[in-house]
C-alpha cells in the first residue's frame, strides 16, 4: 500500500484498518456511503439511466402521488392536526416527495398544515433536492432525532436498504461477525496501488455469538445471518415519536417479511449491475434486504403499531394505480401511454418489482389499519 495521504476511500479504509483491525461490515458500509469527502452518497447522484439504479419515484411520477394520497388519508384519520410534520427520510432527488406534495394538493387544508422535513445527509442530494422542491419551504436536518417534536407523517423509500448491516457467520467453533481485512495476498492492484479488501472472521470475539438471533442459533455451518441495530434504531426511534405524537409512517424498501432469515444479502450495483461488493468502496451502492420483521419489531418497542408488510404491487393496486394509470393515459400520446404502461408493470408485476418490494405501516396506538393495510391478518 502507498504511503502517500489517503486519496481514496479505499486508502482511508486500509488506514483505518492498519490502525484498529479489520472492520465490520457496519463500518465498511457506514464508510461506503457516507464518508464526508468518498462516501457514494455524498459525491454523486447516482439516479436514472446514466447513474447506478432506478427507484420506484424515478419510474413513475404514480409512485409518489399515491405515497401522498396514502399521507393525506392518514392524516384526515388522525383528525387533520395543523400544523404536522411531513418527513421523508433518505429522500434521493427529491421526486417522490415532489410528486406526493402536487398530489396532496387536492386538499388545501393538508398542504398548509404540511412542514416539510428531509432527513438528508448528503450534500450533493440536499443540493439536487433544494432544485426539485423549488418554491416549497424545506428543513432539512442530518436525523430524525432532529425534527422537531408534534404530529409526524414519515416516508422512507430505500432509505433502510442503505444502513448499515452487521453479518455473523456459523464455524465449527460457533457463531462468529464477519469483518472486512486488508488483503495481504493482494494488498495492492499494481497499475493503481489501490489496496484491495477480504472477508475475515473475528478471531476471539463474542460479537458472532451475541448478535445471532436465537431462532438462527442451531442454523448449519457455513449459514451468514445479517442484523441492522442501525436500522433498528430508526425503527424504535420512529416508534417513540408515533406514541408520543399521532401520526403513521410508511416504510417501502426491498426485502424480506417473517424474521431473521440466513443469507448473504449484502450487494454492490454499479451502473444497473451488480459489482464484487469490496472491490470499489465509494464507487458503487451497497446495500442489503430490509429484514421488515426486525423493523416492525423495533417500532412496536418504541410504542407503535405496525401493519404489513404487503407486497409493493398489492398496495399500490388497492391504493388505485390502475385508474390512475388509465387517467394518465387519456391525455398521453401513444409513446407516452406504453411508457406509462410499462412503468405500472415495473412497480407492481410480481417478477419486477411487486413482490420483492414491500410496505409496511407503522402508526400511533389506535389509529387502526392504515390505506391500503386494512385486511385484518395484517396487524401485529
Ligand atoms: C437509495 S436512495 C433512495 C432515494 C429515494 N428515497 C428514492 O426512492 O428515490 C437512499 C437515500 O438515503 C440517503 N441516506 C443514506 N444513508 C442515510 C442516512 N444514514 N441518513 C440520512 N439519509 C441517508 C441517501 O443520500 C439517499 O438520499
Amino acid at each position: 500500500m502507498s504511503d502517500a495521504a489517503p486519496d481514496s476511500l479505499a486508502h482511508h479504509l486500509a488506514r483505518r484498518i492498519l490502525m484498529d483491525g479489520p472492520l465490520s461490515v457496519a463500518a465498511f458500509m457506514a464508510e461506503a456511503l457516507g464518508h464526508p469527502r468518498f462516501g457514494y452518497y455524498m459525491r454523486q447522484d447516482p439516479f436514472g439511466v446514466s447513474g447506478d439504479f432506478t427507484t420506484a419515484p424515478e419510474i413513475s411520477q404514480m409512485f409518489g402521488e399515491l405515497a401522498g394520497l396514502w399521507c393525506v388519508d392518514s392524516w384526515a384519520r388522525l383528525g387533520g392536526p395543523a400544523p404536522f410534520h411531513l418527513v421523508e427520510l433518505g429522500p434521493g432527488r427529491g421526486t417522490l416527495m415532489q410528486d406526493a406534495l402536487r398530489a396532496a394538493a387536492l386538499v388545501p387544508a393538508f398542504r398548509e398544515a404540511a412542514r416539510v422535513h428531509l432527513v438528508e445527509t448528503s450534500p450533493t442530494l440536499r443540493a439536487r433536492q433544494k432544485d426539485t422542491l423549488a418554491g416549497v419551504p424545506v428543513a432539512w436536518h442530518d436525523r430524525l432525532e432532529d425534527v422537531p417534536e408534534g404530529p409526524t407523517l414519515i416516508l422512507a423509500n430505500e432509505f433502510f436498504d442503505a444502513l448499515p448491516i452487521r453479518q455473523v457467520q456459523k464455524t465449527n467453533h460457533g457463531w462468529f461477525e464477519r469483518l472486512i481485512d486488508i488483503d495481504s495476498t493482494e494488498s495492492t492492484d499494481e497499475s493503481t496501488d489501490t489496496p484491495r479488501f477480504r472477508f475475515v472472521l473475528e478471531a476471539f470475539g463474542s460479537a458472532g455469538a451475541r448478535l445471532i438471533p436465537p431462532a438462527l442459533r442451531d442454523a448449519p455451518e457455513g449459514s451468514v445471518v445479517e442484523v441492522s441495530p442501525a436500522s433498528q434504531a430508526v425503527a424504535r426511534l420512529i416508534g417513540e415519536r408515533l406514541a408520543a405524537h399521532p401520526g403513521a409512517a410508511l416504510v417501502i424498501d426491498y426485502g424480506y417479511r417473517g424474521g431473521p432469515a440466513v443469507g448473504d444479502t449484502l450487494q454492490a450495483l454499479r451502473r444497473h449491475a451488480y459489482a464484487p461488493v469490496l472491490d470499489a468502496p465509494g464507487e458503487a451502492d451497497l446495500t442489503a434486504h430490509v429484514d421488515f420483521a426486525a423493523i416492525a419489531a423495533a417500532a412496536r418497542d418504541g410504542g407503535a403499531e405496525s401493519f404489513g408488510p404487503v407486497d409493493q404491487g398489492d398496495w399500490l393496486v388497492r391504493l388505485g394505480i390502475q385508474p390512475r394509470a388509465a387517467a394518465l393515459k387519456r391525455s398521453a400520446t401513444a409513446k407516452q401511454a406504453a411508457d406509462i404502461d410499462s412503468a405500472l408493470a415495473r412497480l407492481i408485476a410480481p417478477d419486477q418489482m411487486g413482490t420483492l418490494f414491500k410496505v409496511l405501516a407503522l402508526a400511533s396506538p389506535g389509529l387502526g389499519p392504515p390505506a391500503g393495510f386494512e385486511s385484518p391478518d395484517l396487524a401485529s
